[in-house]
């Protein structure tokens, strides 16, 4: 474990020959869970200092790239480190997960550290996603606490193979076997109501250096090996994976010339070689591997965990998104799914919100149901939740607006892990875990019907239009959307006109004003809107629709284009003078809850295709304008 050179007196050449050195070694991604108290920053000040590899200006390097993506203090990027949660860089999102590096003669090790503090769900989970072992740490003095069943649960939940309990400062009670044991037992309980089969325990103490890099002789009655040795030994989960059916999914299709076609990704599992018989995923189509292409030329067998370009002996369709596996064991795809959810951040889930949901290359829009319950990761008991706050853990149902290729997480971190991304802010907001489909998306088939929505529309001579109305209550929606109406009926136009109050009052009149009924209102209105179109008409709605995320998801469930957003923008003092009904003084003094303007948000449109300001237009001329802008757009053979 020694080395004949020190960091500080790196130079290029040195590094050159040191990569050159560790290339070939394996490396294992571990994370170490515990506390200040329980010496968990010894614990890792020794393993670096005791390997004496530290890169100390590499990890500054690496920490001043981070500093330049994250916001604060002392967090590195870990995506530009490692590569799990990769979407992650892109969104910005600053976790508190500090990456360090060392090697001994037989290894590479990455040590995830997060800090125990009141984020430690967000951190930890992130930190744990890509680790193949957890060391989970405990003071001999107070044995098995609240946290380190926390951990153990949060690292099972994430899917880390291995543990190691680290049953530190040992030197501080006497390197008692008594209190070893007892400690071992109580945890062995504990791991096993959680459904932890194997942990391997190691009385060790940071400080003094016992069992860490070394067998120790003040704990003669300890026969098992050294963290380091373990460390060393273990079984990588890359190495599992080579074992299991053949996956991988396509970062990008290489195209440089006609005569080429290849598809470019990491084998997530398996293994494959030319002439295995393949299925693009999710369209299921057959055909065989022609070549493994990479940049050292073309490889007779490839494993998981290497990058390659696969070319195929047929012209199938498969593009980013798709993925590729051995076509007699391939995944599952579907598109409702149980999953566990991680929530990580401040704003809390909105159920019915659409996200997008990143899963490998595959990025969908998908809907969270409300949980079916919360996890409290201290009792570990099932509590009733209605949504999901930052840290929170639930189980809960999703829906995807398209067939995803799936596998259980407990079989496929790579296939069964996702993250769901806010669509507008692009932030990250939660991380989560597939269980099993609800049902089998090839199962359900659209109807299709002979009288298409062209038929409809080319038999009413017109091309069908979502008008969407939005802004404050009592701004002049209902009104305007009136009078353009009038305006189109008199025009031979066939309309329909889809008001707030007259739809709260049947189709959804158990929905009420809290952010969750205003977001299942939009969607419901989206829908019928949709097929109102495809039957041909222009719809014209007038609905607060107070959320930005939820009018663009009407947006896309049109064809685009057919989507024109109206924003009748009347500040909140002009229609609160005019209280058509009154609602307003109700709202002021209380009676009335979660009223838009006052005690519920607006999120005003930032471009909408049309605004009409009603302190300077009469309804009848923006009806007028309305129209006209309508006529405008429509083809001129109609
Ligand atoms: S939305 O927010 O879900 O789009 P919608 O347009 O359907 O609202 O309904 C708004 C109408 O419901 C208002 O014009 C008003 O007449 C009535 N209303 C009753 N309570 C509220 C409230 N708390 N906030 C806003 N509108 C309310």
């Amino acid at each position: 474990m020694t080395t004949s050179f020190r960091p500080d007196a790196l130079i290029a050449q040195d590094i050159d020959a040191y990569l050159a050195q560790h290339q070939r070694k394996t490396l294992l991604r571990f994370i170490t869970c515990g506390s200040v108290d329980d010496g968990k920053s010894t614990l890792i000040g020794r393993l670096l200092y005791d390997s004496r590899m530290i890169f100390d200006d590499q990890l500054a390097a690496l920490e001043a790239d981070s500093k330049r993506v994250g916001t604060q203090g002392q967090e590195i990027d870990f995506a530009l480190l490692v590569d799990g949660l990769a979407a992650e860089r892109e969104q910005g999102i600053t976790i508190d997960v500090a990456y360090r590096f060392f090697a001994t003669e037989k290894r590479k090790f990455i040590v995830a550290d997060t800090p125990g503090h009141e984020q430690y769900t967000r951190n930890m989970v992130t930190g744990a996603s890509t680790a193949d072992l957890a060391v989970i740490l405990i003071d001999a003095r107070k044995g098995v606490l609240t946290q380190t069943r926390r951990h153990s649960y949060l690292a099972h939940l994430i899917g880390i193979r291995h543990v190691v309990l680290a049953v530190n400062k040992m030197d501080l009670v006497g390197y008692d076997q008594a209190i070893y044991d007892a400690i071992v037992a109580d945890y062995a309980a504990f791991a096993k109501s959680i459904g932890i089969a194997a942990f391997t325990p190691i009385p060790i103490s940071g400080f003094k250096g016992d069992n860490v890099t070394a067998p120790s002789s003040n704990t003669p009655w300890y026969a098992g090996p050294s963290l380091i040795e373990h460390l060393e030994t273990i079984e990588l989960d890359a190495d599992t994976d080579r074992a299991k059916p053949f996956r991988m999914a396509v970062q990008w299709v290489s195209r440089p010339n006609i005569d080429f076609r290849g598809f470019a990704g990491t084998i997530a599992a398996g293994t494959i070689a030319p002439g295995n018989a393949v299925r693009v995923l999710p369209s299921g189509k057959t055909s065989t591997v022609a070549r493994i292409v990479t940049f050292d030329g073309d490889l007779d067998i490839a494993v998981a965990g290497q990058s390659v370009t696969l070319t195929l002996a047929d012209e199938i369709d498969c593009s980013r998104g798709d993925v590729i596996a051995i076509a007699d064991a391939s995944p599952q795809v579907a598109d409702q799914f149980e999953a566990t959810i991680v929530w990580m951040a401040d704003d809390a889930l909105l159920p019915g919100r659409g996200y997008w949901l990143k899963l490998g290359t595959q990025t969908v829009t998908a809907q969270v149901h409300a949980p079916k319950y919360q996890v409290n990761v201290n009792t570990l008991e099932q509590v009733a939740a209605k949504t999901l706050d930052l840290n929170a853990i639930g189980v809960a149902n999703l829906v995807t607006d398209k067939p995803i290729v799936f596998e259980p997480y407990a079989d496929s971190r790579e296939l069964g892990g996702f993250i769901l991304i806010d669509k507008l802010t692009n932030a990250t907001v939660a991380a989560g875990m597939l269980h099993f489909a609800l049902r089998r998306a090839r199962d359900v088939h659209w109807q299709s019907v002979d009288v298409t929505r062209a038929a409809h529309a080319q038999q009413k001579g017109q091309e069908p239009k979502v008008l969407w109305f939005t802004g404050l209550s009592g701004s002049g929606k209902s009104t305007i959307a009136n009078l353009v109406e009038k305006k189109l009926f008199a025009l031979g136009r066939h309309s329909y006109l889809l008001d707030g109050d007259n739809v709260r009052h049947g189709l959804n009149k158990d929905l009420g004003f809290n952010d969750a009924d205003r977001i299942e209102n939009i969607r419901r209105v989206g829908e019928v809107a949709k097929l109102m179109t495809d039957a041909g008409l222009i719809v014209l709605t007038a609905f607060i629709s107070p959320f930005r995320a939820e009018r663009e998801l009407v947006r896309a469930m049109l064809p685009a284009g057919d989507f024109v957003e109206i924003f009748v923008d009347t500040p909140l003092a002009v229609a609160e003078a005019r209280d058509v009904k009154g609602l307003y003084k109700k709202a002021r003094t209380g009676e009335i809850a979660n009223f838009t303007g006052i005690s519920s948000p607006y999120e005003a449109p930032e471009r909408p295709d049309i605004r009409v300001d009603t302190t300077a237009e009469t309804p009848e001329a923006a009806a007028e304008r309305i129209v006209e802008h309508i006529m405008g757009v429509w083809s001129p053979d109609l």
